[in-house]
């Protein structure tokens, strides 16, 4: 039996119809750009959050920039964030010639440290990324309690936790911005690139909404130097399906991580945690072992798909080396960095298919 990491023909095999008729209404209208599902699917996600705006953009990495931008973020400015993230959180701060600043993680959440934020502020401290990373929510409440008091804005990355929920309150709605990606294996997706911004602020809606389209809220007027950053008709279209189901794909990832948790039992491995008052929505299941290499391998010898999310933390990475001297050394993010392996997870996983997997994590010496 081969086990992959996210199993997306079996999920289109089940939605078929549902794509078609979504797909046949996009090609028969010939709307291709900025039509009905776009804005459709701004709608459903703006008041599935309960905030009034949600722009659609090319992608995630998109959706940050320019909710950045939005936030005024510029030249010079230092933007706090973590280093145990996908490139793209950070790298979105250096591309306005700003300054990402890595704070270390929790290791039991693998998310910001956000007691070891205020010592990391400074006078060019403008604002904060947190991640949700794997979706588990970032600890909101003391990020919001250090933004306030310092005047930060919160721009927060929900590229793997649409749906996650702290106390309560979905992410993407504490911040000034909530930032998501649909690249085809995030928990809500579509069959290529795409992204949204959501946000309870109208001019950053507003700006949003201008930068994806050419700097322009007029035809052939341009307030701003932009992008061509919009969401495309055909993604939303397959989006919109989807979302009718993310609860239920969220809820079924919830029940496979319980089943792994009550299925390893090797005293090697560290199982991820979910934070009290913390709806994880495990974009990733992630553990933690010391020779997580040989489990690779092991799982792979038995067809089973494994990765690393993230092998080398951004601090370490080529790109930013410029800013080692700022940054340092980072110890758990650096750890994890070498321990964390993340199994198969994807709402049709099946019983059978986590039973083989956890087995194999059992006998890994
Ligand atoms: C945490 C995080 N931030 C940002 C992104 C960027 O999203 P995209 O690939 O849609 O540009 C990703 C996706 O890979 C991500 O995992």
């Amino acid at each position: 039996m081969m086990i992959p990491m996210v199993d997306l023909k079996k999920q289109y095999n089940l939605l078929k119809s549902e794509i078609e008729e979504a797909l046949n209404g996009v090609f028969e209208s010939a709307q291709f750009i900025m039509g009905p599902n776009v804005s459709g699917l701004e709608e459903e996600i703006a008041a599935c959050h309960g905030l009034p705006y949600a722009v659609g953009v090319a992608n995630g990495t998109d959706s940050l920039l320019l909710a950045l931008r939005a936030c005024g973020i510029k030249a010079g400015d230092e933007v706090i964030t973590t280093p145990f993230t996908f490139i793209a959180t950070a790298e979105v701060i250096a591309l306005l010639n700003a300054v990402p600043v890595f704070v270390d993680i929790c290791p039991d959440t693998y998310n910001i440290d956000c007691s070891q934020i205020s010592a990391r502020i400074t006078s060019k401290t403008r604002a904060i990324i947190p991640v949700h990373l794997f979706g588990h929510p970032a600890d909101m409440s003391p990020i919001m309690d250090i933004a306030r008091k310092h005047n930060l804005k919160v721009i927060e990355d929900c590229a793997q936790a649409f749906g996650a929920e702290y106390h309560g309150q979905k992410v993407g709605t504490f911040g000034d911005a909530g930032c998501f990606s649909f690249f085809p294996s995030k928990n809500l997706a579509g069959y290529g690139d795409g992204g949204m911004v959501i946000t309870k602020n109208k001019e950053i809606a507003a700006q949003v909404k201008a930068l994806r389209n050419h700097g322009s809220s007029e035809r052939y007027h341009h307030h701003l130097v932009g992008y061509n950053s919009r969401l495309d008709e055909i993604q939303a279209a397959i989006i919109r399906v989807k979302l009718k189901k993310i609860d239920d794909y969220n809820e079924a990832r919830r029940r496979h991580a319980a089943a792994y948790c009550a299925a390893i039992s090797n005293k090697k491995v560290i199982l991820p945690s979910s934070a009290a008052g913390c709806e994880h929505v495990y974009h990733q299941f992630t553990i933690r072992i010391k020779n997580r290499d040989m489990l690779a391998a092991a799982l792979a010898q038995k067809g089973i798909a494994s990765a690393v999310y993230y092998p080398v933390p951004l601090h370490r990475q080529k790109a930013f080396l410029d800013l080692y001297s700022l940054n340092g050394e980072l110890p758990r993010a650096e750890a994890c960095a070498r321990e964390v392996l993340s199994l198969p997870m994807f709402p049709e996983l099946n019983d059978e298919e986590i039973k083989l997997v956890a087995g194999v994590v059992n006998d890994a010496a």
